[in-house]
């Protein structure tokens, strides 16, 4: 009787200060796995009072804007505190800084615009795992976070995932504040390039996820800085990768590298004849790097003919015109003969036409002969015509013709 009465006391004693029953409000407690539930309650702060034996805290799909040096005190024994989805637009600075035994974070989800520099760091760099996948709201926040993860201290993390995050291009040196990171996952960002020391200062990488992005190519400078990281899994899958001669450094990297590669899932994008193909172990020619040589080099010969075909009609045109200029003056002498000449002949038809429509021909009898009737002719028209005209160069015998066809109408 008396121990079970020292027992009551004992219990309401020791339950008294909110430990055995508290669970803060929205929120589900137990004990047995210790850990608090806060899922979808619209919450607008993170809650206050968690059980001291709480080791995981969730606290998802909330309304919590911002998070505050404040927000995690009396909770320095938790060790994973998952945040996902809740709207978190700020972290302020010495956000999780109570929390010195936390080793998992998860941030995935929210809206981080404004991070400090100092948000992540914790006394004694316990962190292991952060999780950004979705989270970072624009470039300035990733701006901030390059600062954050630099001030942060984050020399025990192991793992980060940024996942996710519109990446177009990641600061360099973005990572080498963090010496002893594992595993890196880029996937489903837009990044379309590394640069020499964008992975500088991490010496213990052994996972480097890239899938997911927008590679089209791995230049020789991004090459040297993936082979820099040694015979670590790399994943470069599902990227647009365009086939041409160009990604030739890259296909020999593929078939040599000693990195751990997923190269069943490194596939070309286009162009549309090697849609799919597996870009390792991929022939030159392929690519189209070794263009045919034969059809290359009569192509050169076409051209070439073409250009020297084009210079000599070039060249015979100007010696014509050059030798026409020359002989300007004989040039325009032959013109004026031949104008001569024509207007000469052109004349003689004119003069036959005058003979052949005159009527006096029609009183020409048929027995006064032929010489007669020429004699008689030319008598007339040497008198009616000018003296210029060339009456000689008449055929003498068409007039003859002329006049002894003619009907005899005057008999
Ligand atoms: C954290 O654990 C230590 C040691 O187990 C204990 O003394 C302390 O009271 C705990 N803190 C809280 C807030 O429960
Ligand atoms: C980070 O969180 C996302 C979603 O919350 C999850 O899908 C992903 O697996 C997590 N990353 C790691 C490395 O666990
Ligand atoms: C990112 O968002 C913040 C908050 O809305 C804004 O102040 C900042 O100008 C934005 N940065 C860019 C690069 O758009
Ligand atoms: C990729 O990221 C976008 C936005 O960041 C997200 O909506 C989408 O679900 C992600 N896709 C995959 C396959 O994870
Ligand atoms: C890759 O290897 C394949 C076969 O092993 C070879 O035919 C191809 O030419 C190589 N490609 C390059 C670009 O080295």
């Amino acid at each position: 009787m008396c121990i079970f009465a020292v027992r009551v006391f004992l219990g309401i004693l020791l339950c008294a200060p909110y430990q055995c029953l508290e669970c803060p409000f929205g929120c589900e407690c137990f004990a047995v796995t210790r850990t608090v539930k806060c899922v979808s309650k619209d919450l607008l702060t993170v809650p206050q009072s968690v059980p001291g034996y709480a080791r995981t805290v969730i606290i998802t799909g909330n309304n919590i804007h911002q998070i505050a040096p404040d927000s995690f005190t009396e909770m320095e024994n938790v060790t994973n505190i998952i945040l996902s989805n809740n709207r978190i637009t700020e972290m302020a600075s010495h956000s999780f800084s109570v929390l010195i035994n936390l080793r998992f974070l998860d941030l995935s989800g929210n809206q981080l615009a404004l991070i400090h520099p100092e948000a992540l760091s914790i006394p004694g760099s316990p962190l292991q795992e952060l999780n950004l996948s979705r989270s970072l709201y624009n470039f300035t926040a990733l701006t901030d976070l390059t600062t954050a993860l630099r001030w942060g201290g984050l020399g025990g993390l192991l793992r980060l995932d940024l996942s996710g995050n519109h990446l177009a291009l990641l600061p360099p040196g973005m990572f080498s504040h963090l010496p002893n990171l594992q595993q890196l996952f880029l996937t489903n960002n837009s990044l379309v390039a590394v640069y020499s020391g964008t992975f500088s200062g991490m010496n213990h990488l052994e996972v480097l996820d890239l899938t997911q992005n927008a590679f089209r190519i791995f230049r020789a400078e991004a090459l040297q800085e993936l082979e820099k990281l040694g015979n670590i899994h790399i994943h470069l899958g599902n990227n647009p990768y365009t086939c041409s001669c160009e990604i030739r450094n890259f296909v020999t990297w593929l078939n040599e590298s000693r990195a751990l590669l997923d190269v069943d899932a490194v596939r070309c994008a286009s162009p549309g004849a090697l849609t799919e193909a597996r870009l390792q172990r991929l022939s030159v020619q392929a690519i189209g790097c070794v263009v045919p040589v034969q059809a290359g080099v009569a192509d050169l010969t076409l051209q070439t003919s073409y250009v020297f075909l084009g210079l000599v009609l070039g060249f015979v045109g100007m010696v014509f015109l050059f030798v026409l200029y020359l002989n300007r003056k004989g040039m325009k002498n032959w013109i004026i003969e031949m104008r001569d000449a024509c207007r000469d002949v052109m004349e003689g038809y004119h003069y036959r036409y005058e003979i052949d429509s005159d009527p006096r021909l029609g009183h020409i009898t048929a027995n006064k002969g032929g010489s007669r009737a020429q004699a008689h002719l030319r008598l007339a028209l040497s008198q009616q015509l000018p003296n210029d005209t060339c009456i000689v160069q008449v055929p003498s015998d068409t007039q003859i013709k002329q006049v002894t066809t003619f009907p005899p109408m005057n008999l």
